[in-house]
């Protein structure tokens, strides 16, 4: 399909999103998150897509919500449309992994979308930030709730009261990336770990994510029952009893999504 803002394309079971408004350093607007909502339930619903890699440019993923389209806005212009909000949530509904490979300014409503995604690889040259205090406003999709989970207080309560931006080695070393590479490496090494993923059951890559995400939204008891839940019932799947025949014969397992 052949969107405005972002450029999709699909090889060898990766989905590549590519933000791509470069004028305004990708800046979100309406246009952005709907088709980035779009392509990614698309992914979802495509057998083909096992993995799912959104990225920017090398100088900027993106630099937040768009700020020329939102300063014109009343409350109640906001409050009515709940900007990204019904986007959010259909990002939300993707089961298959995202992961957001990040290069240059993750800013605002940049670094919240690389937040959204499973987990955040980053070249050294990455700088996060949610600097909406200095417009004004606050952070809206997760800039005070994600990245608080993600670095602790402390560094999200920096963060969002200085606006101070956080360079990729702080960034590794305070938990919201899980890895750094250099600028060059980076679509290397994106491409290569969802192609890992993409070797694996699908069933249980979305059984992965989902319990990991639970682990957000429940007391420990709660999630560790979860877990044990999910891990019983692999046991019901083909891919199981191949995966664990494979590792006695000493060969690669095949799984089949089943
Ligand atoms: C619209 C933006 C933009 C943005 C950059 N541009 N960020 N346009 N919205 N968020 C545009 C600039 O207007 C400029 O366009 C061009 O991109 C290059 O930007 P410069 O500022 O000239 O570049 P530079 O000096 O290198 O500085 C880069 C920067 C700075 C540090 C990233 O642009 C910056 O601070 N941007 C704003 C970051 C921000 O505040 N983000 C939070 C937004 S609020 P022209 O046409 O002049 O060349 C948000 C809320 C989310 O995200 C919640 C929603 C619910």
């Amino acid at each position: 399909m052949a969107y405005e803002t972002i450029i999709v394309e699909i090889e060898d079971h990766i989905c590549l999103v590519r933000l791509n408004r470069p004028d305004a350093m990708n800046a979100l607007n309406d246009v952005l998150f709907k088709e980035l909502a779009e392509a990614l339930t698309e992914a979802q619903k495509n057998d083909k897509v096992r993995c799912i890699v959104i990225t920017g440019s090398e100088k900027f993923f993106a630099a937040g919500a768009d700020i020329k389209m939102m300063s014109e806005r009343s409350f109640v212009d906001v409050f009515e449309s709940d900007l990204f909000t019904a986007e959010a949530d259909a990002f939300l509904r993707v089961r298959k992994p995202i992961i957001a490979a990040v290069s240059g300014y993750a800013l605002g409503g940049g670094c919240e979308l690389a937040m959204m995604c499973d987990f955040i690889i980053a070249s050294d040259t990455a700088k996060f930030g949610q600097p909406e205090i200095n417009l004004g406003v606050v952070a809206g999709i997760g800039g005070t709730q994600r990245l608080t989970r993600a670095v602790g207080k402390a560094k999200a309560m920096d963060m969002n009261l200085t606006g101070r931006f956080m360079d990729a080695e702080e960034a590794e070393r305070s938990g919201l990336v899980s890895r750094v590479v250099p600028a060059k490496k980076l679509m290397e090494e994106a491409m290569a770990a969802a192609g890992k993923i993409a070797e694996k059951s699908m069933i249980t890559v979305m059984v992965v994510k989902e319990a990991v995400n639970r682990s957000f939204e429940t007391p420990l008891r709660e999630g560790l029952l979860f877990e044990r839940r999910v891990f019983n019932s692999l046991f019901a799947t083909e891919d199981q009893k191949e995966g664990m025949a494979a590792f006695l014969e000493k060969r690669e397992a095949q799984f089949r999504d089943k």
